[in-house]
């Protein structure tokens, strides 16, 4: 069974209408993966509207005072992620003209923006085939291959992000990206994940080991 044709295939009979995924707008994409870093997307999805609403573009965002900001940001917590993201939006404008960088390295160098936001943005807003790898594609990969490996190690960081990047659809990588992320979300939950209905049943490592509740190792800190 094809990991990622059945994967893609899952994804568009079963994904939410979610409306960072109908634009391809750097600067969408960017705002709603960080609201989506340390929120769900139930409640992401109101900050995410209301950032979009208040603020057209890169410039009106940097433009804005730091408080304008934290004001629309207020109930979701991190506060950080605010202010870096104010930070970033004036330094694209002063920098790069109002434009943002168009590759995962230049992405890379923003603040606030790691490997899973810059390949996101990279990914989605310029199809550039780079694989995200998020909890969602933790949990995923490791049960369905049957990787011990702690996700909180560096180990598991290459080990995954080599995986992901090998089974990427280099054709469609940003469906590839989201297909991943929703199957991980909707369908390979963390607890109690329905199997019998799992597109990838037949062939998932932990469905046969019994090892679902197992997977992924996560040590504590
Ligand atoms: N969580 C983080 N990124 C997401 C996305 N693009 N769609 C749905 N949930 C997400």
């Amino acid at each position: 069974m094809d990991f990622s044709k059945t994967i893609i295939r899952w994804y568009l009979q079963h994904k939410r209408d979610l409306p960072w995924r109908e634009t391809t707008n750097p600067y969408h994409v960017w705002l709603s993966e960080i609201i989506l870093q340390q929120t769900r997307v139930a409640q992401g999805l109101s900050y995410y509207n209301k950032f979009v609403s208040s603020f057209k573009t890169i410039n009106d965002f940097a433009a804005a005072t730091e408080q304008d900001i934290l004001k629309l940001w207020q109930g979701l917590g991190y506060y950080s992620r605010a202010r870096n993201m104010h930070k970033t939006a004036q330094v694209i404008v002063r920098d790069f003209n109002g434009v943002f960088p168009n590759n995962y390295q230049d992405l890379l160098k923003l603040k606030g923006v790691g490997t899973y936001t810059a390949a996101a943005i990279a990914s989605f807003s310029y199809r550039e085939p780079v694989a995200v790898v998020d909890g969602n594609v933790y949990r995923v990969l490791s049960r369905y291959f049957g990787l011990y490996t702690d996700i909180l190690s560096t180990k598991a960081k290459k080990e995954f992000t080599a995986l992901a990047q090998e089974l990427l659809d280099k054709a469609s990588p940003d469906v590839f990206n989201q297909a991943i992320m929703e199957f991980g979300a909707l369908q390979c939950v963390p607890k109690n994940p329905d199997c019998a209905v799992c597109a990838l049943n037949d062939s998932c490592y932990a469905l046969q080991k019994k090892a679902v509740q197992d997977l992924p190792v996560k040590l504590k800190k």
